[in-house]
């Protein structure tokens, strides 16, 4: 990997004080402070294998408003759906565009896409992390609450992709995490490692309401993500829907978020999705601000 290329792959690979500084360039964005001159002009290519909707569109409105543009490649419609290999698009991408944003099922895909291109590679999500969502969570839960530093925050259901990025959160930003998964859909062990060598407290329980109690942020996702081989996961995963009860054991003034879509009736009900607490829209326009700190950082 070219070392002067800046990559945005995954959380643990920054030191904290440079993600502080996106997060600061993202929240200028958004007070409309932000210096766009780094990506206008710009061209940002988008791989999706896989479905997206807020990814997609905050990536491109975002690009847009800055003055650059982008390229929209559904991978089934490009050589990569063919057997190129991503060595080769990414060395061909390079010439044509200033960065390119994936989001792809192994992480290798991205590492491998980082490695053999000469402009930044972001990271939309892979089967293993999802940083650009929990960037925008941060940006959220400072607007809301101020600093993550000595918070708890609980993680309901799932101990999937978003659950990784979030240890890494916490060890960044020195908030305790509880995570509330079944036994069998714990989270990665290596995020887990991670945190807990960056000094995060981490509580790993089967128990909802141990992981909400008293927590000042409340999460959850999908029990199905995408390109999940075991559709059949309600039946143990029933016990972990983030409803009116489990927010009770919360604090007061407790925020809800969920990276969405969320599957209302699952792992969260409408009262919860919708209630005072809820800051998932909040949450959801957090993306495209703080994606344009991203790309001014990788950009520039
Ligand atoms: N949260 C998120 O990444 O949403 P999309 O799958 O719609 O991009
Ligand atoms: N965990 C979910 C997140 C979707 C944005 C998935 O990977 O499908």
């Amino acid at each position: 990997m070219r070392s002067s290329v800046k990559h945005f792959l995954d959380l643990n690979r920054f030191d904290t004080p440079t993600l502080r500084h996106i997060l600061d360039l993202g929240a200028a964005f958004k007070r409309g402070e932000g210096d766009c001159a780094a990506v206008t002009g710009k061209m940002l290519a988008m791989i999706f294998e896989k479905p997206s909707t807020r990814t997609r569109v905050s990536f491109e409105a975002g690009m847009k408003q800055m003055g650059g543009d982008v390229i929209m490649l559904a991978a089934g419609d490009t050589q990569l759906g063919r057997g190129e290999t991503i060595a080769d698009t990414a060395r061909v991408l390079s010439r044509f565009v200033d960065a390119i944003m994936i989001r792809t099922d192994a992480q290798a895909k991205l590492t491998e896409l980082a490695e053999h291109a000469s402009v930044p590679v972001i990271n939309g999500l892979t089967d293993e992390s999802h940083p650009c969502q929990v960037m925008a969570d941060i940006l959220t839960f400072e607007e809301h609450r101020g600093p993550l530093a000595g918070k708890v925050v609980a993680w309901v259901g799932d101990g999937n992709n978003v659950a990784a990025s979030w240890l890494h959160a916490a060890g960044h930003f020195g908030c305790e995490i509880r995570l509330a998964c079944p036994q069998s859909l714990m989270p990665s062990k290596a995020a887990v490692e991670w945190a807990k060598a960056k000094g995060a407290t981490v509580v790993l329980t089967t128990d909802p309401a141990e992981a909400a109690t008293g927590a000042q942020l409340v999460m959850t996702d999908t029990w199905v993500s995408m390109g999940c081989r075991d559709k059949n996961r309600h039946e143990i995963l029933s016990p972990y829907q983030v409803n009116d009860a489990l927010m009770a054991k919360a604090a007061a003034d407790a925020l809800f978020m969920h990276c969405l879509p969320a599957h209302r009736g699952e792992e969260v009900t409408d009262s919860v999705m919708d209630g005072a607490q809820s800051v998932v829209w909040d949450e959801a326009e957090n993306r495209m601000h703080v994606q344009k700190g991203i790309l001014a950082w990788c950009l520039s």
